[in-house]
């Protein structure tokens, strides 16, 4: 199964995003893309959609782990529900930096949601700091933000973004994709997606890279035909 995936952060529009889903779905019919492929995007709140389209699944970039109540700002498991939406991105640098989400924090979202059955995708990423001080710092960092999450979920996929690589321009290099990889592969069985700075370009070396088996992909997944090219370098 090779997964393509686009988060849409905070970009586009709901309308803007109705349009790029009816586009989304009507190119991959043309595509005849194989059972072996999985498409998922991620829109932003006010852009959710009905989760109902053919050839691929709308998830949430970010939902709190209650029913509902009362958590200003944030939504909950109805609100999902009401677009069958049960995939979810957890643990993304930006929710871990910009907003503060502490290992702990992450935690409780992902047992809520795990119990709620949600495919989760799953982020880890170091910094340049830490990747520039070797292979072990890299190992013991990305071991701490797995800390406490069940790695034998089944609907587990592990989206590996290192934070210099997202929004970049520079992607990993297929190496340090590789061996990161592998080091991740030694310890869970999920799929392992590479995020940060994937296009159309460099898309087919990514997803040819051993113990890669997808991407979750930014910027380059708010354009259709960007997106769409990512998606046929996975034939
Ligand atoms: P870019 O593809 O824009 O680098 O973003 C990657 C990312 O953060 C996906 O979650």
């Amino acid at each position: 199964m090779t997964i393509i995936a686009g988060n849409f952060k905070a970009n586009l529009t709901r309308i803007q995003v109705a349009t790029f889903a009816k586009e989304l779905d009507s190119i991959l019919t043309d595509m005849q893309t194989s059972s072996h492929l999985q498409v998922d995007i991620f829109p932003s709140h006010t852009a959710l959609l009905t989760n109902n389209f053919k050839h691929f699944h709308i998830g949430a970039q970010n939902a709190y782990f209650a029913q509902n109540g009362g958590f200003t700002g944030e939504i909950g498991l109805s609100q999902l529900q009401e677009f069958n939406i049960n995939r979810l991105i957890i643990g993304h640098s930006e929710r871990r930096t910009l907003f503060g989400e502490n290992q702990d924090f992450i935690n409780k979202k992902f047992r809520f949601y795990a119990e709620a059955g949600f495919e989760i995708y799953y982020c880890i990423g170091e910094p340049l700091s830490v990747r520039q001080k070797g292979k072990n710092a890299l190992k013991d960092f990305l071991g701490t933000q797995l800390n406490g999450i069940d790695i034998t979920y089944p609907k587990l996929i592990i989206a590996y973004e290192p934070i210099w690589a997202i929004g970049t321009g520079e992607s990993a290099t297929l190496e340090q994709i590789e061996s990161t990889h592998s080091m991740l592969a030694t310890f869970t069985s999920a799929p392992l997606l590479y995020g940060g700075s994937v296009n159309p370009t460099n898309a087919r070396e990514i997803l040819c890279t051993p113990y890669v088996n997808g991407v979750l992909v930014g910027s380059a997944s708010l354009n259709i035909q960007s997106f769409t090219d990512i998606i046929r370098a996975s034939k």
